[in-house]
């Protein structure tokens, strides 16, 4: 397989991650990625996106784009839905005219949290809030217009890049003198870095369409993985003190959006394909904090 991939959401988290690894990566030189911020693809914008596609060509559409202000998106839903929801069927429908494959990228906030197990995929959707009625949407356009796209959700994105729950442990944790996390909500921590090597063999390799979970394989709550964050972050040296951590409950740290409760998913069918390894949640978050060490 070779061909032009167009990623989308080049500024963000994932976006620059992905860039980083596609420049690392050895690959067949007739793979071309040509990498797009909101400046060149804005997906608010229906015809600059159809004229970008058309003067581009892509052979593989990667959307790391997306309104990602979950608490925002109660207030301003018209934006997020047009983002996640109405922008991801303009790119489907011209994949699927132009022979093009899409590969999609969503999240476990599509689920209502009431699971006791890890999400499968086929797992009936129930989202709780706008950001993730607008990504089930999203999906929901995707796969209509598009039945070969491909979708891997995935959750607690982090890196060393933009804004996220670790970074802004570690800016609390320096600031003050004690912390409260909440403590009855459990997920998947994930390195935008081991998203992107998953993205990148989904790019390159023949793999079946479908949808795909991912994540660095916990089941933590955030408070354990604030105690995982000062840990690490002393080990490495970008802390100097320990400040106590206290566990909260949900309903002591209340915003605007409901978050499941719950939001494990099964990564096992993503493991199953050909070249792809399982990450480890706590290597891959002292890789971050090492790249935020050197920063
Ligand atoms: N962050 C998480 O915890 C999490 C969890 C589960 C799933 N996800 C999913 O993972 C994917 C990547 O998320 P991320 O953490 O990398 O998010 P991010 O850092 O917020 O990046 C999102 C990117 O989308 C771009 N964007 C927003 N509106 C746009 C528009 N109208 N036109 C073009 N670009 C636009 C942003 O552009 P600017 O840089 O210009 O703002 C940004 O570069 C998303 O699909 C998200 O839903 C994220």
């Amino acid at each position: 397989m070779t061909g032009r991939v167009l990623l989308t959401g080049a500024s963000g988290q994932l976006g620059q991650s992905f860039c980083q690894f596609w420049d690392s990566a050895e690959q067949d030189q007739a793979w071309q990625l040509v990498a797009l911020g909101r400046d060149e693809f804005d997906l608010t914008d229906e015809q600059g996106m159809l004229t970008a596609l058309e003067t581009r060509q892509p052979d593989i559409l990667l959307n790391a784009a997306a309104y990602t202000a979950v608490d925002g998106a109660e207030t301003d839903s018209a934006t997020a839905f047009q983002v996640n929801a109405s922008a991801v069927d303009t790119m489907a429908r011209w994949c699927q005219q132009h022979a093009a494959r899409m590969i999609h990228v969503s999240t476990d906030f599509v689920f209502d949290g009431k699971a006791t197990r890890p999400y499968q995929p086929e797992h009936a959707t129930a989202p709780l809030g706008v950001y993730g009625t607008s990504k089930r949407e999203g999906e929901k356009r995707l796969l209509e217009a598009l039945p070969a796209a491909t979708i891997v959700r995935t959750s607690w994105l982090y890196s060393e890049y933009g804004h996220n729950f670790v970074k802004t442990m570690l800016r609390l944790m320096r600031e003050k003198d004690s912390l409260g996390i909440v403590d009855d909500q459990r997920g998947s921590p994930t390195s935008t870095h081991s998203l992107a090597r998953l993205l990148h063999t989904l790019v390159t390799e023949e793999c079946p369409a479908g949808i795909y979970h991912w994540n660095d394989g916990a089941d933590i709550s955030w408070y354990a993985f604030a105690q995982a964050i000062q840990r690490q972050g002393l080990a490495c040296g970008l802390l100097h003190k320990a400040i106590p951590l206290h566990p909260l409950t949900t309903a002591d740290y209340p915003t605007p959006a409901t978050r499941p409760a719950y939001s494990v998913m099964d990564r096992s069918k993503a493991l199953d394909l050909k070249g792809v390894e399982a990450s480890n949640w706590e290597v891959e978050l002292r890789r971050v904090i090492d790249a935020l060490a050197m920063n």
